[in-house]
């Protein structure tokens, strides 16, 4: 972002905002893409961060949509049914109906349940279309089938002709780091897909993995990002199945083409500890791992350089609860009340995981720099009091 944008920001915010740097964003699809075996494809999973959907819709090969919301969302910004893959654990049926009811919608379904198979199986009876499907392999968790079930699935299909298993989709959890953990899980799903083959007749087309790729959010993370991918590649191309591989990305596209940015509003030293109040905290910065400030986040104070400092400060937010700490004794610059704290890895999860309600504060403006280097306003600041307004409407 240029300095003049930054200052047009500054200006026109009082309070905090988030800015999403679509170069950015386009050029870590590039850097993923091309850390992973040719013809990876990618499918980036939408509550990390619906507002960037719209930036990559030509650089991944698929959407993950949970909900109708999101996929209003996905609509309304022009993504084409057939990147979609309808997901999620809890699939509105009436939702679903109006999917498949629909003859241009053109998407994959997934199945997280013998429940919601049986429910695209009658849909596509009676709207005698052929519906795509993919059974969710569980984790042992609430999530997907057991593989008995989908065993049971398979060994079934030809009573439901129209509808077309293209393959398994798994996902087992975020932030995951171990090299260890991901060739157990591969070689679990090739195992599978094996059984699935030699046992039943049916050859997987699609494996549509959601991995959990690891981001760095805090001082003195570890991560070799590289060699995690290098690793992974490895483990993809010894597996003794080929089916198509498709990723499921949210945090580790998402997080790094974000900021956020909040002014200090207030400081004071209580009992010789300094604190700087900032207009946002903890609903609008969200870092996985994160536990009252337990870690250092990546950030900094606009235009004025941090350096090594006897007085240490700790940077809390503006929410009535002791949790609302985002940075603990740290050396700070000379700050002052008005200066503008920026977070670094804001893209993933931030706007949507903060509890945005409590205080009825107002959600921040969000802007997204696109690949021409435009700036543009995506979402003016918005005010939550609505939400937690009563209004009384008589029901008799
Ligand atoms: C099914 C599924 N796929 C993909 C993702 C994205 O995970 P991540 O943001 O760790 O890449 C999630 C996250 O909850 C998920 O539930």
């Amino acid at each position: 972002m240029t300095d003049k944008d930054l200052s047009l920001l500054r200006e026109s915010n009082e309070t905090a905002f988030y800015v999403f740097d679509g170069k950015v964003l386009k050029e870590r699809v590039e850097y993923i893409r091309s850390s992973l075996p040719a013809n990876t494809a990618l499918c980036y999973a939408v509550k990390a961060n619906p507002f960037i959907s719209k930036e990559i819709i030509d650089d991944v090969e698929r959407f993950e949509i949970c909900s109708p919301g999101e996929a209003e969302i996905c609509f309304e910004l022009g993504i084409p049914s057939d990147k979609m893959v309808i997901s999620g654990i809890y699939k509105t049926p009436s939702f679903i109906e109006g999917l498949a009811a629909d003859s241009s919608f053109n998407g994959i379904f997934t199945a997280e349940s013998l429940v919601q198979y049986r429910q695209l199986c009658q849909l596509s009876e009676k709207y005698k279309r052929q519906l795509r499907v993919l059974p969710r392999l569980t984790n042992d968790s609430q999530f997907g089938m057991n593989d008995t079930d989908i065993i049971d699935i398979i060994d079934n299909r030809e009573k439901y002709p129209d509808l077309d298993i293209v393959g398994i989709q798994y996902f087992s959890g975020t932030q995951k780091t171990s090299l260890k953990k991901f060739k157990r899980e591969l070689e679990h799903l090739d195992k599978f897909l094996s059984i699935l083959k030699e046992e039943h007749g049916f050859e997987a087309k699609e494996l549509e993995y959601g991995t959990g790729f690891p981001v760095s959010y805090f001082e003195g993370d570890d991560l070799d990002e590289a060699e995690l991918f290098k690793g992974f590649s490895e483990l993809l191309t010894d597996m003794t199945n080929k089916p198509d591989i498709i990723l499921e990305l949210g945090r580790s596209i998402a997080a790094s083409c974000g900021r956020y940015y909040t002014h200090v509003v207030d400081i004071k030293t209580n009992k010789r500890q300094n604190y700087a109040l900032i207009d946002g905290g903890m609903h609008h910065i969200v870092y996985f791992g994160q536990h009252m400030a337990m870690k250092q986040p990546f950030f900094s104070v606009v235009g004025k350089e941090i350096t090594d400092s006897e007085k240490l400060w700790t940077i809390c937010g503006s929410l009535c609860s002791m949790n609302d700490i985002v940075v603990k004794q740290v050396p700070l610059p000379d700050i002052a009340i008005g200066d503008l704290v920026c977070f670094e890895n804001a893209g993933a999860y931030c706007m949507t995981e903060g509890i945005s309600l409590l205080l009825s504060r107002d959600l921040p403006a969000v802007y997204i720099i696109d690949k021409e280097n435009v700036l543009y306003k995506v979402r003016s600041t918005f005010e939550t009091k609505a939400l937690n307004t009563p209004r009384y409407e008589r029901m008799y």
